[in-house]
């Protein structure tokens, strides 16, 4: 075991969103998501996230597992349509579960990072045209005021929104997620209203929070590796992370207007009016990276030549020297401290004879990237902590229930959790702070 590097306050935590564990999806006055209502032929296996892992009956015993596990921290998501379940209408007793959770982790010692919104619109606001009308960003703002008077007396860590990259392309462009449309020249609208709801979000939370708030975004974000690490490969690497393929619809896109004040123009569109600016560049405290694989020349994360050892169970590369890079290169561009707010691998895990899940492939995967992890904080850039994703096997979007990322295993028959080797093994990282 090697010395850690990482800061006595380092955070060290896994991640979850609502639509994707919670299910009670009609209980106690929720009203249903775009997901709920997702048609059956746009899910693997005909799946609904209806029940899901079932933790919003089995909350308390998930965060004992949590402390089992060692956790000092925990991102989840707040299911706008369970505070909510009609416009302007408050739901005490959604509200109430939040509130419950949060006092849970915190009597447990574990810091709650709460994300205001991880995909899961409202119906009722996807029937008022969701993010293509402008009414979302007052909406946005509401939602976000009434989640902030419940939990910020007691939560100071806040994040507006989850990878707008992903619910604007996946949800509008390639249509694979919901709402399920492909409206290619509305990129821009888009572009506008989520980044302006954004601002609005972080602003009503920087004026209202009763605790001092620490506010970023996650970011599907990543980088080129360079061939090597002379001068040259370096910038060439920083350079097309940031303006070629991936690097600028993943990076530049959205995070140039919202941290610099600066419009893109890619593919011939600009991403936004320079008029807009002042209500979108936003101040930020950190940046929240989501990041799996390194960008790959044909965009989507995955690469034929590689053999399935060199990849997780949906194809995507696994090499950790993409999250130190990523790191390295935001941090460079923006000045800001980096939180890794996801990094995790899927594998089509199972249970073993003995009872146990032995995942020794996710386990190599921890190491290498949170390996890399350790590089930068060594190099001196502020990375403020690490959650895992996912704390448990979940709701993977379109892909169903195939795709395991857990720390911990869920038989979704009978909602039974086992904690898996990698999540023993994330423990003896947190514990020592060093890698094996
Ligand atoms: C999302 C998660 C998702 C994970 C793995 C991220 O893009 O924020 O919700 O489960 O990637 O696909």
């Amino acid at each position: 075991m090697g010395e850690s590097v990482f800061p006595k306050d380092f955070l060290w935590g896994a991640a979850t969103a609502s639509a994707q564990i919670e299910g009670g999806w009609d209980c106690d006055g929720r009203t249903p998501s775009i997901w709920d209502v997702a048609p059956v032929n746009k899910i693997k296996g005909g799946a609904d996230c209806h029940t899901a892992c079932d933790h919003y009956h089995h909350w308390r015993e998930d965060v004992a597992m949590m402390k089992e596990l060692g956790l000092k921290s925990y991102r989840f998501s707040v299911s706008w349509s369970r505070v909510l379940p009609e416009e302007g209408k408050r739901n005490p007793k959604g509200i109430q579960f939040y509130s419950d959770l949060v006092d849970e982790l915190l009597k447990n010692g574990i810091e709650p990072l709460v994300t205001i919104y991880h995909w899961d619109l409202p119906v009722w606001m996807q029937e008022k045209g969701g993010w293509l009308s402008n009414s979302i960003v007052p909406l946005f703002a509401d939602y976000t005021r009434v989640v902030v008077d419940a939990l910020s007396d007691r939560v100071s860590w806040w994040i507006p929104m989850n990878e707008p990259q992903c619910f604007i392309m996946n949800g509008h462009m390639t249509g694979n997620h919901a709402p399920f449309v492909s409206h290619y020249l509305a990129l821009p609208k888009l572009t506008r209203n989520c980044l302006m709801a954004f601002h609005e979000s972080a602003e009503v939370i920087r004026k209202n929070a009763k605790k001092k708030p620490k506010i970023g975004i996650a970011s599907a974000s990543s980088a080129f590796i360079p061939e090597n690490e002379g001068k040259a490969a370096v910038a060439e690497a920083r350079r097309k992370s940031f303006y070629y393929k991936s690097g600028v619809m993943s990076n530049r896109w959205w995070l140039d207007p919202l941290l610099l004040g600066e419009t893109v123009r890619a593919y011939g569109i600009y991403s936004l009016r320079k008029s807009d600016m002042p209500k979108i560049q936003t101040k930020l405290d950190f940046i929240g990276v989501n990041n799996y694989s390194p960008f790959q020349e044909n965009w989507y994360g995955t690469n034929d030549a590689l053999p399935a050892e060199k990849k997780n169970s949906l194809g995507w590369v696994n090499d950790g020297r993409g999250i130190y890079w990523a790191i390295r290169f935001l941090h460079e561009r923006y000045q800001l401290p980096i939180m890794i707010t996801e990094n995790g691998m899927c594998d089509n895990d199972d249970l073993s004879d003995d009872g146990c899940v032995h995942d020794a492939k996710r386990i190599g995967y921890m190491d290498d990237y949170i390996g890399n992890v350790q590089r930068a904080v060594s190099e001196g850039i502020p990375v403020l902590g690490f959650q895992y994703w996912s704390l448990m096997d979940n709701f993977e979007w379109a892909e169903g229930y195939g795709p395991r990322f857990g720390l911990i295993h869920v038989d979704y028959k009978t909602q039974k959790r086992t904690i898996k080797d990698s999540g023993f093994h994330y423990r003896e990282i947190i514990e020592t702070g060093a890698l094996g």
